[in-house]
């Protein structure tokens, strides 16, 4: 018997699970943190609020547990966040996450004063807003004073890995949204970080997302009532965690997620990039690589319109009276916080269009879902255009859900999309990892052979698909026309 803790340190919450040996979940929390908003476009997090919502859910997770079962802890986290200790392993100022706009001058300066042919030399791609270095040149320009006290650079599931352990590390996965790693030969890339400023002996040490990293610290085992043996496994990027507890591994396999974000991960057996790096060329959990779109709001731009417009959470019921697939008249631009792939401009923002007298709530709450998924698609397009041939997709995150939301992403984007019997998708994939780790699966291929299981496939309709293929073309023109507005 053993028993794998997955942690998935999300945006909105921590979600925390329990897994047994044959891959069933024992027992799963959640605990949510507040994010901040500081200036229009700025996203922040304090690293302390996730380590006790870690603590707290940790706490609660292994309550009536047998303690010495459990064997290994592994992490899914969000990506890209920078967070800074100073020579106390204080943290310096609020994490930047990955969906901050703040970096477009700097990204500016990478793209365009070094090149962008010369960043993706170095990194595999190109820079965005969202990504680890330009944040850090956004900190040495406007806080000159912070930058001189970091001693450690860290992402956001690697503090947590650090304050359990207190070993300075990351994965492959994770490092390649840094803009500072090598992601071909998985190294720091030396150029990147004289780029920065910054010496390599701040930056984390690199690990395969399957492979230990350390044990816990006796006092923080103690204090979590914990073996201190239980083994610490790198983990991985919330999406490749996600993609390894999908079965997204090996070479042509798509998952698409609907969570805050919006990501489309195709994994490779080999290393490529876009010529145009509109998609991301990153590392995978499996220890080989991926290509990967993400669009910043995704289920985040339905909970803006319900939560916080039409002030309800009844999401079911928000959704009941839609039904004329394909003939919504209204559109929805869903870059309420700038978009990353593949439009990379951090200054767009959301657009309802298409509106008239007899236009009803739910057509447009029906727009923003579909907004959504014809920005997957246009990352999907790109996917595409590098000669991947997607006809299957698992599907992953809140937004998978809701029925009606799959059944529209299986017709916009005209493949099948299938959910899974186990949802948790990057806890899951971190508690596979953790187990991979500790030698219970030879490998991320066994587990997922023997864990990850379908659900329900939603296949296109050929009338509807027709008339979003329409709908498309239309959404494709708008961004185009109202770009120069923005600014
Ligand atoms: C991926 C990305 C998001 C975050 C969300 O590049 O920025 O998917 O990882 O947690």
């Amino acid at each position: 018997m053993g028993y794998y803790i997955g942690i998935d340190l999300g945006t909105s919450a921590v979600k925390i699970l329990m897994m047994d040996e044959k891959g069933e979940i024992i027992n799963s929390v959640s605990k949510e943190y507040p994010i901040y908003f500081p200036n229009e476009g700025w996203s922040e997090q304090n690293p302390e609020d996730w380590w006790k919502a870690v603590k707290n859910g940790l706490k609660e997770l292994i309550t009536g547990v047998q303690k010495s079962e459990i064997k290994g802890i592994s992490f899914g986290g969000q990506m890209h966040g920078l967070v800074i200790l100073d020579d106390n392993d204080a943290v310096i100022r609020p994490a930047i996450l990955w969906n901050d706009g703040r970096s477009a001058k700097q990204c500016e300066y990478l793209n365009n004063e070094i090149g962008r042919h010369i960043i993706s030399e170095y990194t595999a791609n190109i820079a965005f807003a969202g990504f680890t270095a330009p944040k850090i040149l956004w900190v040495k320009e406007n806080e000159p004073n912070n930058f001189k006290k970091i001693n450690k650079i860290m992402l956001p599931k690697d503090y947590i890995a650090y304050k359990l352990t207190g070993v300075h590390s990351t994965d492959f996965s994770d490092a390649s949204g840094m803009l500072l790693l090598d992601v071909k030969n998985k190294c720091w890339s030396e150029e990147m970080l004289n780029i920065c400023g910054i010496n390599e002996s701040i930056m984390p040490t690199l690990f395969e997302s399957y492979e230990v990293t350390g044990v816990l610290k006796p006092e923080i085992a103690a204090e979590l009532d914990l073996n201190a043996d239980i083994k610490v496994i790198a983990g991985a990027g919330d999406n490749a965690a996600a993609a390894i507890g999908t079965g997204t591994i090996g070479g042509g396999k798509c998952n698409i997620s609907l969570g805050t974000s919006g990501t489309v991960f195709i994994s490779r057996d080999k290393f490529s990039v876009d010529v145009n790096n509109a998609i991301h060329s990153f590392a995978h959990a499996d220890g080989k690589y991926h290509l990967m779109g993400c669009v910043l709001s995704a289920a985040s731009c339905n909970k803006w319109w319900l939560e916080d417009i039409l002030g309800t959470k009844d999401y079911e019921g928000s959704q009941a009276d839609i039904k004329n697939l394909g003939e919504n008249k209204v559109f929805f631009l869903p870059y309420l916080m700038g978009e990353r792939s593949p439009h990379n401009d951090p200054n767009a923002r959301g657009i309802f269009m298409g509106m008239s007298m007899d236009t009803k709530q739910s057509d447009m709450t029906q727009a923003v879902l579909e907004g959504v998924a014809f920005a997957v698609r246009d990352c999907f397009e790109v996917a595409k255009s590098l000669g991947t041939d997607i006809s299957v997709s698992s599907i992953c995150g809140g937004g998978a859900k809701s029925p009606l939301w799959c059944t529209i992403m299986a017709n916009v984007l005209n493949i099948e999309i299938v959910t899974l019997e186990k949802e948790e998708g990057p806890a899951l994939g971190s508690a596979i990892l953790a187990a991979v780790g500790c030698g219970e699966f030879s490998d991320v291929y066994d587990a997922a052979d023997k864990i990850v299981r379908k659900k329900t496939v939603y296949t296109p309709n050929l009338d509807i698909a027709e008339k979003y293929e329409k709908k498309y073309k239309k959404f494709t023109q708008i961004y185009p026309n109202v770009k120069n507005l923005y600014v």
